[in-house]
């Protein structure tokens, strides 16, 4: 479903992977570990094709991001779930209009576009604040905004970037549930983060980043 095949990514001198292979198969729920700066990021940006790999290729379900044209990556993205480390959330827009952007874009009739909206923002315990705007909500609360945003439509990938950040371990928790609900749909869900708390007591492939490689790939 997601493989890498020896992807170098630089920025000028900077190598943040180096000749990196990795085999993710459809139904995965994998952690993406590592200190601060080590490319999970970036690793995360080239499988959702928002960067290219320096040299090397992937694969989303057997299509090469390098040959891809803008429109057939916009219908691929259309089953990726991207939590943004940043939200990337619209300041202009409510809760609710933020969430629903990433069904209208799928041409959903705007019936069930509202009903999976409520839905989702219920599920992040939201729904109270859906026509309030971004900036006037807490870290935490934008960051369910974005964690709504990316599992509204059902994603065949979730990639989630820091996606418990800013949240208290009680909501850390109720978002993990969350997650694995979406895996246990049979998604494939790819999750960065550097909290040991969040990947302790979850048995699961762990892959950790240092220096541009992967320093270990167990579970
Ligand atoms: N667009 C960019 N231009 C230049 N350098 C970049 C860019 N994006 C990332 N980098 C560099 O690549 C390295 C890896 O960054 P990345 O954001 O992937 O790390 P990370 O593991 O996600 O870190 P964190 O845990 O702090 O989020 C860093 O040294 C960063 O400065
Ligand atoms: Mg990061």
């Amino acid at each position: 479903m997601i493989q890498l095949f020896q992807v170098v990514k630089t920025f000028g001198p900077n190598v943040v992977l180096n000749n990196i292979d990795v085999k993710i198969s459809k139904g995965e729920l994998v952690f993406v570990t590592g200190p601060s700066g080590a490319g999970k990021t970036t690793l995360l940006r080239l499988i959702f094709g928002a960067e290219r790999p320096c040299a090397g290729h992937i694969l989303i379900n057997a299509i090469n991001l390098n040959r891809i044209s803008r429109s057939k990556l916009a219908l691929l993205r259309r089953k990726i779930g991207f939590v943004f480390q940043d939200f990337k959330l619209l300041p202009h827009k409510t809760v609710f209009e933020n969430v629903a952007i990433a069904l209208e874009v799928t041409g959903l009739r705007p019936r069930l576009v509202r009903k999976k909206t409520h839905q989702t923002l219920r599920l992040v315990g939201l729904a109270p604040k859906e026509k309030a705007y971004p900036p006037s909500l807490s870290g935490g609360e934008q960051q369910r905004v974005a964690i709504a945003r990316a599992i509204v439509k059902d994603p065949l990938i979730l990639l989630a970037d820091e996606p418990t950040g800013n949240l208290d371990p009680d909501l850390t928790q109720d978002i993990m549930v969350l997650f694995r609900n979406i895996h246990q749909r049979g998604a494939t869900v790819v999750i960065a983060t550097h909290s040991r708390q969040l990947i302790a007591g979850i048995e699961c492939r762990t892959i950790v980043l240092n220096q541009g490689n992967i320093f270990e790939d167990m579970g």
